[in-house]
C-alpha cells in the first residue's frame, strides 16, 4: 500500500468498494466478470476549468446502457453524481478524464449465471485525456479507413457502451502501419462507422453527416448535432459511404477526450491544404464556448465539506 500521506491526488481518486483512494491502487477483483468477460458497462464525462460538460446526459446515458445489459445499481442519479463529484473534487482537478463503471460482479463459487451475480460500480477521476497531442489538434489528425469491421449492431447494440474493444484496438495498429494515428472501421457494407473512443463526420457544401447506426451515440456528436444551426450547417444522420468520406471537403472527429478534432490526411490523400476547414473550426469554438456556463455546465465545489 502507498502510505496514503504520500499519495499526489492530482495523479488520480478511485472510488471502488464504496470507499475513495489512490486511482494507482484501485483494483478489480480477477473473477468480476468485468475483467473476465468484458461484462461491463462505462460513461465517460469530463470536467474543463472545473465544471462538469453534460453530466447528467452522461449518467442517463449509462443509466441506459446497464439497462441494457440488464444490470442495476443500488445507487440513485444523485447519488452517483455526487460519488463523481468527490471523486473530482479529491483531485482538486480542473480539467479531468471522469469514468463510471458498472461490471456484472463476481458470480457464486462454481456458478457463470450472470444473473446471480451482485452488480459492481466503480468510479474514478484523473487528469483529462486527449486522443490527440497539440500539435496534432491543430494540424489535423492522419486517419485510415480500417480494413477492419465494427463489431455489427446486430451482434451487439453498440449505443451500449462496452468494453469490446478488440476491432477497435486493431484498428489503432492498423493506423500506426499506416503512419497515422486513428482509424475509422468500416461496416462491411460501404459505410464508415466509428473508431477507438470517437464518432467521425463529414463535412460538404455546409451540410454535417454522421453514421446514424452502427456506432456509440456519442456525446460529443449529440452536441455538434444540437450546435450544427448554430454554426450555420445542416447536419443529416445518414449511412456515410467511404467514399463519400474520401470526397468530403473537410472531416472532423469527437470525442470527450479532446472535443472536435479536424482530420487532415485521409489514406494518405491531404484535405484543405493541410489545414483544419472553416465548419470544424467552427463547430470547435462552438463547442469549447458550451463549456464556460449555461445548462449544460456543472461547477464543482471544490470546498465543500465531504
Ligand atoms: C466507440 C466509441 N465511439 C464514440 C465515442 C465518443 O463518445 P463521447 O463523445 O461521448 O466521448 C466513444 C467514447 O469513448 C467510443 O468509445
Amino acid at each position: 500500500m502507498t502510505d496514503s500521506m504520500s499519495y499526489d491526488p492530482s495523479l488520480g481518486v478511485a472510488f471502488v468498494n464504496g470507499a475513495y483512494g489512490p486511482l494507482a491502487e484501485a483494483a478489480v477483483p480477477i473473477t468480476d466478470r468485468g475483467f473476465l468477460r468484458s461484462d461491463a458497462t462505462y460513461d465517460v464525462t469530463h470536467v474543463w476549468k472545473g465544471r462538469f460538460f453534460r453530466l447528467d446526459d452522461h449518467i442517463e446515458r449509462f443509466q441506459a446502457s446497464m439497462r441494457g445489459l440488464r444490470m442495476s445499481l443500488p445507487l440513485s442519479s444523485s447519488e452517483m453524481a455526487e460519488i463523481l463529484t468527490e471523486c473530482v473534487r479529491r483531485t482538486g482537478l480542473r480539467d479531468a478524464y471522469v469514468q463510471m463503471t458498472c461490471t456484472r460482479g463476481v458470480p457464486p463459487a462454481g456458478t457463470r449465471d450472470p444473473r446471480l451475480c451482485q452488480n459492481r460500480f466503480y468510479a474514478f477521476a484523473q487528469p483529462f485525456v486527449w486522443i490527440a497531442n497539440e500539435e496534432q489538434r491543430r494540424d489535423g489528425l492522419r486517419m485510415v479507413v480500417s480494413s477492419v469491421q465494427r463489431i455489427p449492431p446486430e451482434s451487439l447494440d453498440p449505443r451500449i457502451k462496452n468494453f469490446h474493444w478488440l476491432d477497435l484496438t486493431l484498428g489503432i495498429l492498423e493506423a500506426y502501419d499506416n503512419d497515422a494515428i486513428v482509424a475509422v472501421l468500416n461496416d462491411g457494407k460501404g459505410n464508415v462507422t466509428e473508431g477507438a473512443g470517437f464518432n467521425i463526420f463529414a463535412v460538404k457544401d455546409d451540410v454535417i453527416t454522421t453514421p446514424d447506426r452502427g456506432v456509440f451515440e456519442g456525446m460529443t456528436r449529440r452536441t455538434v448535432i444540437e450546435l450544427a444551426g448554430e454554426a450555420g450547417v445542416t447536419c443529416q444522420v445518414r449511412p456515410l459511404p467511404i467514399e463519400e468520406l474520401r470526397d468530403a471537403d473537410e472531416i472532423f472527429i469527437t470525442s470527450s477526450a479532446g472535443g472536435i478534432m479536424p482530420v487532415t490526411v485521409l489514406d494518405g490523400r491531404i484535405y484543405g491544404n493541410g489545414k483544419p476547414g472553416s465548419v470544424t473550426s467552427r463547430i470547435h469554438d462552438l463547442y469549447w464556448a458550451a463549456h464556460k456556463a449555461g445548462p449544460l455546465c456543472t461547477p464543482v465545489d471544490y470546498e465543500a465539506a465531504q
